[in-house]
């Protein structure tokens, strides 16, 4: 059902085909980035890899299963934000996490905003269940505005996005992952799956300490003089070989040595680092299944890990249907529990 208010406003539109917006207004940098996105040419393959994805690929149980006991902080990369919100459910109260795409902030707020103001199940009507009539309804943005409070920037975009495009172009163009079945969204995410845990999650959000920011990652890590308990850097490691590394595979062995820095100054004795998350094959596979372009990376990021840490691996359902078999590997290393002294990093 189409609100009275959508005709007004669709109508409005129509009547001048012209819309309106303030050029000093607080995220018009962003939204200018993110209406390039979708006006773009759909056969750019480089525009591919700026669309924000609007919910995470991956079957985020594993969090809770790799957690070490009462881990206090945690890095991560944002993504859309639900590896946050399932750290926080998971009580972790001291979080960064960053993005080199700031249109994952975009994503982040919105999805921050709706889970302090919606229910469980407007928030699923909102962003995950793209058959409601509330899916990404400018009606249900304007009841969460007060929740963007502080990131005001952020509520202006979605505000003009949502009036200028049509839904079809928002989903087609601009977002990636949306349109999943919203029984296996639920499943992967479990502050999701759960009512209880979901309402639990709102007065955890307001409590949690929670520092966003775009950044590349193991840069990021490399220059940060702190440590945490819990370090998620997944489903990057591929982008870095082939955007960062033009996919040279001395170039990137090269780069994976961070990885050794940050296992040694930025994770706490007793932590657990997440190094990646294979969907549909194992670690120990040959990826023969995989495709050619691909191939070689799994190979390359499966090489420098185990020849460089002590691994584990775990094995989740995977959410989105496709590739290789029906689970979805966890790639991660612990750190022992020592009683010697912690080492800093060396000043530059
Ligand atoms: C497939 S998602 C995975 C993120 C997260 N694990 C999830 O499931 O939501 C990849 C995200 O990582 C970001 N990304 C890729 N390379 C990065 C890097 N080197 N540092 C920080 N973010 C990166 C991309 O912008 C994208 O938002």
């Amino acid at each position: 059902m189409i609100s009275e208010e959508q005709i007004k406003n669709m109508l409005e539109l129509m009547k001048n085909g012209i819309h309106y917006v303030k050029k000093d207004m607080p995220g018009m940098d962003l939204l200018k980035k993110a209406q390039q996105i979708i006006l773009g040419d759909v056969r750019d393959s480089r525009i591919h890899l700026l669309k924000p994805y609007l919910l995470t690929t991956q079957n985020l149980r594993y969090i809770q299963k790799t957690l070490p006991d009462k881990a206090d902080s945690a890095f991560t990369i944002l993504g859309a934000g639900n590896n946050v919100f399932e750290l926080v459910r998971c009580n972790v109260k001291n979080i960064v996490a960053v993005d080199v795409n700031e249109l994952q902030l975009l994503i982040y707020y919105l999805h921050y905003a709706s889970i302090l103001t919606l229910s469980a199940k407007d928030y699923e009507n909102f962003l995950i269940n793209t058959t409601s009539s509330k899916f990404l309804s400018l009606d249900v943005l304007k009841n969460i505005e007060d929740a963007f409070k502080g990131n005001e920037k952020y509520f202006n975009v979605w505000k003009e996005l949502l009036s200028i495009n049509p839904l079809e172009d928002l989903m087609n163009y601009f977002l990636k992952n949306v349109g999943g079945d919203p029984s296996k969204v639920r499943y992967s995410l479990p502050y999701l799956g759960n009512k209880k845990e979901f309402y639990a999650l709102k007065s955890k959000l307001e409590n949690a300490n929670i520092a966003v920011d775009t950044a590349e990652a193991l840069e990021y890590l490399n220059s940060l003089d702190r440590k945490f308990d819990y370090i998620d850097i997944t489903n990057i490691l591929l982008f870095i070989y082939q955007a960062g590394c033009n996919n040279n595979n001395e170039e990137f062995q090269q780069e994976l040595q961070k990885l050794r820095n940050i296992f040694e100054y930025n994770l706490n004795d007793g932590g657990t680092f997440i190094l990646d998350y294979f969907f549909g094959v194992a670690l120990d596979s040959d990826f023969s299944n995989m495709d050619m372009l691909i191939k070689p990376i799994y190979n390359a990021i499966a090489d420098f890990l185990k020849n460089n840490f002590d691994l584990e691996s775990i094995q989740v359902e995977k959410q989105i249907p496709g590739f290789g078999n029906d689970l979805d590997s966890v790639i991660l290393t612990r750190k022992k529990l020592t009683v010697t002294k912690n080492r800093f990093r060396p000043r530059a």
